[in-house]
């Protein structure tokens, strides 16, 4: 007698920013999802129904959906009763930006006992060009004829929920039967599937996270030039992008996270390391702490023994996910030049972080470093020095009331 798969899907790294929003939307929609993680220290939050990171929307349904469509499973034993297993672990650069992929083969390996050949594998981190064909080469050359799917995520962080109903799921696949597994699974969620090769798919989610890199880059590198010859880059700014569509520049800011460098570096380890405007948009994007303090030094001579506040330590507006964060380059080098530095932030929280009243109050020099909504309020003290590349401070006054 065939027994029933138990579940729908079963999501390996569903306890992470990809990982979990998935699996409470595929939840939300009527399947039964399981969630397997090594990170065992978040599974009690979760099964408490509570988000353990800003997901915005995601915790009202994930308080609806645990325990009943949504469970967290035991072990990767539990993968052998899923009809579809979704990965979703990290695929980070090491410390010479080649990417890691051996985390991706050795899960592989420790699946491979589980996996059966009407099952579908759908991989839904961002990978190296070439890693889902490899993955199934892997599998097929140990016994395995599993169903292989790449499907690429695309959402932006904190806003999951909404983006994995409306925009179009690229679906990849090894084989005609992967593919339909995988369509039917996205449309799930009410969204157009857009079919292509799975190198394709691969290069699609490179290629967007580059170019986004790279666009930051250009606003930051055109910062940098106004600012170097002492011009007001806001009202340039504002003199090139008001009502003017072909201006779309984005604004200056710290452009980092655990995503955009990483996949640049991809994708450029991936092309001979000949990826040049994706390293030019490394060396602007990751030289920008110091080009904001080489300013403040030229300011105000030195800043040792001065107290400088860091408003906004996560990566993002909004968020409370501080991973690759470039405020953490701007501290390290202002503690280099012998300043004291208070960090805040609104969402994230560490023992080192203190209140903003705190920075606010004692800090002489005060650095926006992430834009989040709750800065646009701020009464900062007459007579503190603010740098605001965000503009998030109204009128981005170095001195207000
Ligand atoms: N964060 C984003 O906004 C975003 C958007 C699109 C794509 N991506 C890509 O998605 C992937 C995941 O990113 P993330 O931000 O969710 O990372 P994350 O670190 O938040 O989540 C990964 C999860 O995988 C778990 N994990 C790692 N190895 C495991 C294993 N062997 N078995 C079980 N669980 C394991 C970790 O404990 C973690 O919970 C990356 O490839 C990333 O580039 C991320």
């Amino acid at each position: 007698m065939v027994s029933t798969p138990s579940y729908d899907v079963i999501i390996i790294g569903g306890f992470g920013h990809v990982g979990l929003p998935l699996g409470i939307a595929f939840a939300d929609s009527g399947l039964c999802v399981g969630l397997l993680d090594i990170d065992t220290g978040k599974r009690p939050m979760i099964e408490a129904g509570t988000m353990p990171f800003i997901e915005y929307d995601a915790e009202p349904i994930l308080k609806r959906v645990i325990g009943k469509s949504l469970t967290v499973c035991d072990g990767l034993k539990e993968i052998a009763s899923a009809k579809t297993i979704i990965i979703t672990i990290g695929t980070p650069v090491d410390e010479y930006l080649s990417p890691k992929t051996r985390p991706f083969f050795e899960l592989a390996d420790r699946m491979a006992p589980y996996l059966s050949k009407d099952q579908c594998v759908i991989l839904r981190s961002t990978v190296y060009p070439g890693t889902s064909q490899s993955l199934s080469d892997h599998w097929k050359k140990m016994g395995k004829d599993v169903q292989i799917a790449f499907c690429p995520e695309r959402i932006v962080q904190g806003y999951a929920i909404r983006e994995l109903k409306t925009l179009p799921q690229v679906v990849s696949g090894t084989s005609p039967q992967a593919i339909s597994i995988a369509s039917a699974l996205f449309r799930k969620l009410g969204v157009e599937i857009i079919e292509v090769s799975m190198e394709e798919a691969e290069l699609t989610k490179l290629f967007l996270n580059a170019w986004r890199y790279i666009q930051f880059a250009v606003g930051n590198q055109f910062y940098m030039m106004a600012k170097d010859r002492g011009l007001d880059y806001a009202k340039i700014y504002h003199a090139m992008t008001h009502h003017y569509d072909r201006g779309g520049i984005p604004g200056p800011g710290f452009a980092a996270g655990p995503c955009l460098l990483k996949d640049t570096m991809q994708l450029s380890a991936a092309y001979r390391n000949q990826f040049f405007i994706g390293h030019a948009a490394m060396m602007v994007n990751e030289g920008l702490p110091a080009f904001v303090i080489d300013k403040l030094l030229a300011e105000c001579g030195s800043i040792a023994g001065k107290t400088i506040g860091i408003l906004g330590m996560a990566f993002k507006k909004d968020i409370d996910d501080t991973r690759d964060s470039l405020s953490f380059k701007l501290l390290k080098i202002l503690r280099f030049h012998g300043a004291t530095v208070l960090v805040s932030d609104e969402f994230a929280s560490d023992l080192s972080f203190v209140p903003s009243e705190k920075v606010l109050k004692e800090a002489d020099i005060i650095i926006i470093g992430v834009p989040h909504t709750a800065y646009r309020t701020l009464k900062i003290p007459r007579g503190k020095h603010v740098i605001d590349l965000w503009g998030v401070i109204p009128f981005g006054s170095s001195t207000p009331s």
